[in-house]
């Protein structure tokens, strides 16, 4: 199997447009060591012929340009994207699908429960159901991903609920939303035969049923948004903690660092970064500090194979 990163970056990317924070200035200016970074996303493929991408980032144009295994490689029109799997309808996760609109086949995989997000945004009829299928995946039940035509691709698919909010244009203004576990917030496993990647972008919280699941895995993808729970406050660029935005952070006792010592991951590669996290920055003593603790930073092109 193999994994391509599109991108790396939390909602916003890196830069972000109206951030003129320092990271995000040394990013803009070309600094090597803020190497900029696109909206979170991944492709897999197990014979690079079929493509599956998981979640639909609003870069996803740019990051398919920038990809040359997803260009189109027979005819007039084709693509090598065979289907996107979503985990969550925030917008970083599904806006990428308004850029697949042009009647090419392909499916979408979700839960019933983000589906029905899709279904109650009339602006995704773009992408017109007679050409594109709308697959509703239940939980923590391994299904095949097949290609438009109904091939085997040879990966199969399992969603899993982990913590997580209703996406903020979905929130109500009076009450922060509660974090949940259920169909709205969801992490990838592909397996191909026994092995298997988890992309995990968005995670509230380590449960033990997500420590006992991820116990040994050969290979994670995870949340890497912030690295401390109020740092966008401490920086005056918001109000907002990371666990009111359903994420954990890198850092303290409760951190991803601090959840993932024990359970013995092979490897392990942070995603879905804020522009706010120093991690990003290949000098920060945070970035050294997750190193340390052997975690990887993803940066858009990353190409990983299991
Ligand atoms: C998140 O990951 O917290 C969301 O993508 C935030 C957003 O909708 O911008
Ligand atoms: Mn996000």
């Amino acid at each position: 199997m193999k994994a391509v990163v599109l991108g790396a970056a939390a909602g916003g990317g890196f830069p972000q447009w109206n951030s003129h924070a320092p990271a995000c200035l040394r990013a803009r200016r070309g600094d090597p060591a803020a190497r900029p970074r696109t909206q979170a996303g991944l492709a897999v493929s197990r014979d690079g012929e079929h493509w599956f991408l998981l979640n639909a980032a609003p870069d996803l144009r740019q990051q398919i340009e920038n990809t040359p295994v997803l260009h189109p490689r027979t005819g007039l029109r084709s693509s090598p994207i065979a289907g996107v799997v979503l985990c969550g309808a925030d917008v970083d996760a599904i806006a990428g699908l308004l850029t697949l609109r042009e009647r090419q086949a392909f499916v979408i995989y979700a839960t019933a429960e983000v589906l029905r997000v899709l279904d109650l945004n009339p602006i995704f009829e773009v992408l017109a159901r007679d050409v594109v299928e709308r697959r509703a995946v239940p939980l923590e039940r391994p299904l095949p991903l097949t290609t438009p035509t109904g091939e085997n691709s040879g990966l199969t698919l399992e969603l899993f609920p982990v913590p997580g909010k209703l996406p903020l244009y979905l929130e109500s203004a009076d009450r922060p939303p509660p974090i949940v576990l259920g169909e709205g917030t969801v992490g990838a496993a592909i397996r191909e035969g026994t092995r298997c990647l988890y992309f995990i972008p968005g995670c509230a919280e380590m449960t033990p049923a997500l420590a006992s699941r991820l116990r040994g895995a050969e290979l994670v993808f995870f949340d890497g948004t912030l690295w401390r729970d109020d740092e966008m406050i401490r920086a005056d660029l918001g109000n907002k903690t990371g666990k009111r935005m359903g994420h954990m952070s890198l850092s303290g006792p409760d951190g991803t660092l601090a959840a993932f010592a024990p359970l013995g991951v092979q490897r392990k590669i942070l995603i879905h970064i804020n522009n706010s996290n120093p991690v990003l920055l290949d000098d920060s003593p945070e970035r050294a500090q997750a190193e340390a603790a052997g975690w990887e930073v993803a940066w858009d092109g990353m190409e990983v194979t299991l």
